[in-house]
């Protein structure tokens, strides 16, 4: 299930790009708060990485939100846009590319990408006849709609009847080399579930699709006839490549296809699965591109078990839940409580509940207590641990025990994309820990004059939240910060700039990374406890 190329230093990720009907909800933050994690863990082991999001800019669903908002569509667009860019400031998002589809720059890369596949001979005049859901952007199979023509994505629309002259790409001459490309690589496609979703759609015989509007004039015109626009998904999944620019670089093919290509991963929500494991490697193949490495679909967030819209009137507003409660317990709750590549649910008494548990509890209160032991104890330094007494530790002690392999267990889970396996395995060495102090009791070894023995423990502990903060910081980064802070570090997670190499990371992935005699700073909580509302 991996998605590392081990040969490759660099690594690519992107999120969708947004389509700027409205401002950011809470299912774009999901993609893009799992797509920063990955990112950082990349980074943090020494791989040098570009994580692209943006947005998705043209087509008739924006033209018609701004037409009757009563702006225009660039003035529209670029608001939105603005909100995105604020929401992931907001949640420590670190990308490097925000890719807008209705960048100049854009325009030259799908220009020259649609003359590839026109000289291809894959491009030709068709009568496109249709269901047609503006909200998809997608024709959609009569069978596949509900009652009324509603697509079931969006019930409280109606797909619209369409019949009209379109360019069609020739999407029905790839069959046989998609059907190759998924027995060739069967994790191109993730989860399993979702890749038996393609092959079977697949198999059912691929239909050429039309790649150009009539009678939408926001998006790019067509090459070859500029009556007709270039349809929105063309353009948008295209934004991907234009990302890979450098700022300055003349924006061509060529360029931007230079460093960054193949993007390893592609994370998106299953409802966009077809465009990104059936289309994009066809238009690709077409344009003789290699194919991107990874596809996968992760489910869709409901709400006390309801799905989410506006006209059920309870959607999430993920700028509202950061203001509310941070960054960090948002992030979280979204990555280790929800099964990625599974539906999940937000509820707030369970989100509460949760990070106060792992968070502030467990977590937080670990270090607080060891901190104020050490401070009574040891004079506010990291005790010292002899070397025998090292080798004692690694025999008697427990945590020693599941710290020792713990970042290649985590590694794993990261590549795995199972982030809550990834907590899973931290926590249970802080669990541990807690166990392990009230076991061990280092204030009766203190009364006892057992000093060797309370250094011990306490080294121990700290040792342990110090690795669990460092695996930790790619999804609570400023916790993992401020956990750093009063173990006597000066690393900022959230520092972009910050000495991310592989011998950084074997050193602080490692266990007996905390210096003897390190001054400790002040104790206090690193995560206020929620209050239910
Ligand atoms: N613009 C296209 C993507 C083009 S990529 C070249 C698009 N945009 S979107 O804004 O409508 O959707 C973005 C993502 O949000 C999709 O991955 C979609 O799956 C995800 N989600 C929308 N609602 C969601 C939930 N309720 N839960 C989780 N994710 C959901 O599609």
């Amino acid at each position: 299930m991996s998605h590392i190329d081990i040969s490759r230093n660099t690594f690519t990720i992107t999120t969708p790009l947004y389509y700027v009907n409205d401002l950011p909800h809470i299912g774009s933050a999901y993609t893009t708060m799992a797509a920063d994690a990955v990112a950082r863990f990349e980074r943090l082991r020494g791989k040098s990485v570009l994580l692209i999001t943006g947005t998705d800019e043209h087509g008739q669903k924006i033209q018609r939100t701004a037409q009757s908002n009563g702006v225009e569509p660039q003035v529209h667009c670029d608001q939105i846009a603005a909100g995105f860019e604020e929401l992931w400031q907001k949640l420590n998002i670190q990308y490097d590319r925000f890719s807008r589809t209705t960048a100049s720059r854009h325009a030259s890369i799908v220009k020259e990408f649609f003359s590839r596949v026109w000289d291809k001979g894959d491009i030709y005049l068709g009568q496109q006849k249709g269901w047609y859901c503006v909200s998809c952007e997608e024709f959609k199979e009569e069978r596949d709609l509900l009652a009324e023509h509603r697509c079931p994505i969006h019930p409280n629309k109606e797909a619209e009847w369409r019949d009209e002259q379109n360019y069609f790409f020739a999407l029905s001459k790839y069959q046989s080399q998609l059907e190759a490309l998924y027995q060739e690589r069967p994790n191109f496609i993730q989860p399993e579930s979702r890749r038996n979703e393609v092959l079977s759609f697949v198999r059912q015989g691929l239909q050429d699709f039309s790649i150009s509007r009539v009678n939408v004039d926001w998006g790019f015109p067509v090459p070859v006839d500029p009556n007709h626009t270039i349809y929105v998904w063309f353009d948008a999944l295209l934004g991907y490549v234009t990302a890979l620019l450098d700022p300055d670089q003349e924006p061509t093919l060529e360029n931007a296809l230079r460093k960054w290509w193949p993007i390893n991963l592609h994370l998106i929500g299953k409802d966009i699965l077809r465009f990104h494991a059936v289309y994009w490697p066809a238009m690709l193949m077409s344009a003789e591109i290699p194919v991107s490495e990874h596809v996968f679909g992760h489910g869709f967030l409901t709400k006390d078990g309801q799905k989410m819209g506006k006209s059920l009137g309870n959607t999430l507003n993920p700028v509202e839940l950061v203001n509310r409660y941070g960054a960090d317990a948002i992030r979280y709750y979204f990555l280790k409580e929800i099964e990625f590549g599974k539906d999940g649910d937000f509820n707030e008494t369970r989100f509460i509940d949760i990070v106060n548990a792992d968070l502030a509890n467990d977590l937080g209160n670990l270090l607080n207590r060891t901190l104020k032991m050490v401070q009574k104890y040891c004079h506010s330094r990291v005790p010292e641990v002899k070397d025998e007494e090292e080798e004692e530790i690694l025999v008697d002690n427990p945590l020693k025990a599941i710290g020792w392999e713990l970042s290649e267990r985590v590694a794993r889970s990261y590549e795995a994309l199972a982030f809550g396996e990834a907590c899973r395995e931290i926590f249970t060495l802080i669990r541990a820990g807690n166990k392990f102090i009230d076991d061990q009791a280092p204030w009766s070894l203190y009364k006892q004059g057992n000093l060797p023995a309370v250094g011990k423990v306490l080294y121990t502990v700290l040792e342990s939240v110090r690795l669990a903060a460092y695996l930790l910081s790619p999804i609570i980064p400023s916790i993992s910060t401020e956990i750093y802070r009063q173990l006597g570090f000066s690393i900022d997670f959230n520092e972009k700039t910050l000495i991310k190499d592989s011998a950084t990371y074997s050193t602080h992935a490692a266990w007996g990374t905390l210096p003897a005699h390190q001054s400790l700073g002040e104790p206090k909580p690193v995560f206020a406890r929620l209050e239910q509302a």
